[in-house]
């Protein structure tokens, strides 16, 4: 288990986006796994930023988003498409077909799932993934009580981001919103995954994640057991660890 701490949240932008760098420079057909939020907005935008003043080849890489919101048109802005296209996709001038991503509607969702997945296992899977840290726990929308075994699917959101959504979206109550995301089980199999949090509102849960045992109770405790995963915190998200 590799823990890096930086000083502020700038450092860990900037970290984190050079992770993201390096692995394309040393492997030009990297196969990248994003994740949207808060967490991640910045280190993509400085991606970006480096990419437009020292470009590097992007031409064989694929990029692919963790998770996707369903039920809301794919432009609306909390859609993960629209945000990783805004935010780095564009930016970075990948194309459509480099850059797969689930649908936000469809009539069969079951099938939608297995086609998202299959389409990044096709690609040779996650050479690295991207995930920030839900405060209750959850990588990408694989909410406590997720089973470690589990393959993609659509499963719920939390409640904050449901309302928020719902409310931005003018989604009535009886339809239904919820996230399409990777299972734990397909997280696990990225060759490399970087578990980024900043920030106080994230110091308990990152202790739960990394002190307390491996259970289904708080889903981020699996990485424990990834052979190459590496943590990055702030000294905020990092303020309850133990020395
Ligand atoms: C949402 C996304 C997750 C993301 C999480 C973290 O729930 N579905 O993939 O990791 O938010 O959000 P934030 O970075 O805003 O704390």
């Amino acid at each position: 288990m590799k823990i890096t701490i930086v000083k502020d949240e700038e450092a860990f932008d900037a970290l984190a986006a050079w992770r993201v760098i390096g692995e394309i420079l040393n492997n030009p057909k990297a196969v990248v796994g994003l994740s949207t939020g808060r967490t991640t907005k910045n280190l993509h935008e400085i991606i970006a930023g480096i990419y437009k003043q020292y470009p590097f080849d992007v031409s064989q890489v694929t990029i692919f988003g963790v998770d996707e919101v369903t039920n809301v048109p794919r432009e609306y802005a909390g859609a993960c498409y629209t945000m990783l296209k805004n935010e780095l996709v564009d930016a970075l001038g990948i194309t459509e077909k480099q850059f797969i991503m689930p649908p936000t509607t469809s009539d069969d969702f079951n099938a939608a799932c297995r086609t998202f997945q299959k389409a990044i296992e096709t690609r040779g899977g996650a050479d690295i993934q991207l995930l920030g840290l839900g405060e209750n726990g959850h990588l990408g929308f694989n909410q406590p009580g997720s089973p470690f075994e589990g393959e993609t699917w659509v499963t719920s959101m939390d409640e904050a981001l449901e309302a928020r959504i719902r409310k931005e979206t003018n989604t009535p109550s009886d339809k239904e919103l919820g996230g399409l995301t990777l299972g734990l089980k397909n997280i696990m199999q990225s060759r490399k995954i970087l578990l980024l949090a900043k920030g106080e509102r994230k110091a308990d849960i990152v202790k739960q994640m990394l002190e307390g045992p491996v259970t289904t109770d708080i889903p981020a405790s699996i990485l424990q057991l990834h052979p190459n995963c590496e943590f990055i915190f702030d000294e905020e998200a990092a303020g309850k660890l133990k020395q």
